[in-house]
């Protein structure tokens, strides 16, 4: 059974989702499932923008051929080639024979490294700012690369301003059945995904994304099709574009505290609690603390993009950091991570290491602001380092007020 959707009377969501994945990228959990989307444009001439993931393949194809009828397929648009959105680029091939792809230089070179399939005859190659017309819909390519990976283009249709926008402003979780970010309250059903999405697949790229976006700022854009979860209209366009032009700036969206740390019989964590208390008594009302052990290093690093401070705290574990903490902050490095306070407290019962390699690791990344010297404890923190600790939590608390990152 089909489940297509209008976008416009002649643009249609093809997608479906899937709620079976437990991990995306075999990596990130999935509370929710995810969407692929896919969109197709009937017009004097047909076009299928993207496809999807193997794993809704049958509910895709019946999507398709319920929005094309009896037409063929002209064109098939690839805007990104990593396998979630392009797993039946052979198919569609085999079944509309005379369909060309629509993509760049590195689209093909992917297909071609991807998949053992003849492309003879089947190509159509753009560069940055081509056009392409369907008739009454005009479609214009920009060159995104990096925006996740290097083949990645954006389409935007400049007839009525639809930007079929690749991974760009996609968010994690399957559909619910409102097509539409403004017919749910995407605020609290979608936001927190939708930074995990973006600072743990696209974080890395900050630059990349403020050019892609710069390159938009030209396009009137009444709808943003993404290649997960709801398409963006109304208010909901400047809302997200504003927080990726913040996210790829590596500028905090609150003042607050992120405690992560790593326990193995809980004196670390102890610690944390009571930082966190003095903390909370100096009037930071906006804590954020997770163990490393429990929660998944994609829901910290969100929440690291998201607040302006951040207190690390880890056992030495073998000479080294708690292999959890290690993920995660070389995770923060890897994502170019940078511009926060940070306070650092490390444990070890016989030679304590681990506070000097979080300090180097920290160091290393751009822009971080050690607020307070760090605090070793050895195995327990003892009542002589409560002035200590102390001060670590005035520091941190006056960074935070300040609100100077
Ligand atoms: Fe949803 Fe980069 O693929």
């Amino acid at each position: 059974m089909d489940c297509i959707q209008n976008i416009t009377p002649d643009i249609y969501w093809v997608g479906g989702s899937d709620r079976r994945l437990a991990l995306f990228e075999n990596m990130f959990p999935l509370d929710n499932g995810v969407t692929y989307n896919a969109y197709v444009i009937l017009d004097e001439k047909t076009a299928l923008i993207d496809t999807v993931d193997d794993a809704i393949r049958q509910q895709f194809f019946e999507n398709l051929h319920a929005a094309l009828g009896e037409r063929p397929l002209d064109y098939l648009v690839i805007n990104h080639m990593e396998p979630d959105h392009c797993a039946h680029i052979a198919d569609i091939c085999r079944m509309w024979p005379g369909v060309k792809i629509v993509g760049n230089p590195k689209t093909f070179q992917m297909i071609r490294q991807f998949y053992d399939m003849d492309l003879e005859g089947h190509t159509l190659e753009v560069k940055e700012g081509d056009e392409l017309s369907l008739g009454r819909h005009n479609l214009r390519f920009y060159m995104a690369p990096m925006v996740h990976w290097p083949e990645v283009m954006l389409t935007c249709e400049t007839t009525e301003g639809i930007l079929f926008s690749a991974d760009a402003f996609g968010t994690f979780g399957g559909f619910t059945g409102n097509l539409f970010s403004d017919e749910v309250d995407y605020q609290a059903v979608y936001m927190d995904e939708f930074r995990r999405y973006y600072t743990n697949i696209v974080g890395k790229y900050g630059p990349q994304v403020l050019a892609a976006l710069n390159k938009l700022s030209c396009e009137n854009i009444s709808m943003i099709c993404p290649l997960h979860g709801p398409v963006l209209r109304g208010g909901d366009i400047p809302a997200v574009m504003g927080k990726y032009t913040r996210w790829a700036s590596y500028r905090p969206e609150k003042q607050g505290v992120v405690l992560a740390y790593a326990s193995m019989y809980g004196n670390t964590e102890a610690v944390v609690h009571r930082l966190a208390g003095l903390l909370s008594q100096k009037g930071v009302g906006d804590l954020r603390m997770y163990d490393v052990s429990k929660t998944h290093y994609s829901h910290i690093i969100a929440r690291a993009f998201e607040y302006s401070h951040l207190v690390l705290a880890s056992p030495t574990y073998n000479m080294h950091l708690y292999m959890a903490m290690d993920l995660l902050v070389s995770d923060m490095a890897n994502l170019n991570l940078k511009n926060r306070g940070v306070a650092i407290i490390g444990n070890g019962s016989w030679s304590p290491a681990a506070h000097t390699i979080l300090q180097k690791k920290v160091e290393e990344m751009k822009n971080m602001n050690l607020v307070a010297e760090p605090l070793v404890i050895r195995s327990a923190m003892k009542p002589g380092q409560e002035a200590e600790l102390e001060d670590m939590a005035e520091k941190l608390a006056v960074s935070v007020k300040q609100g100077d990152l």
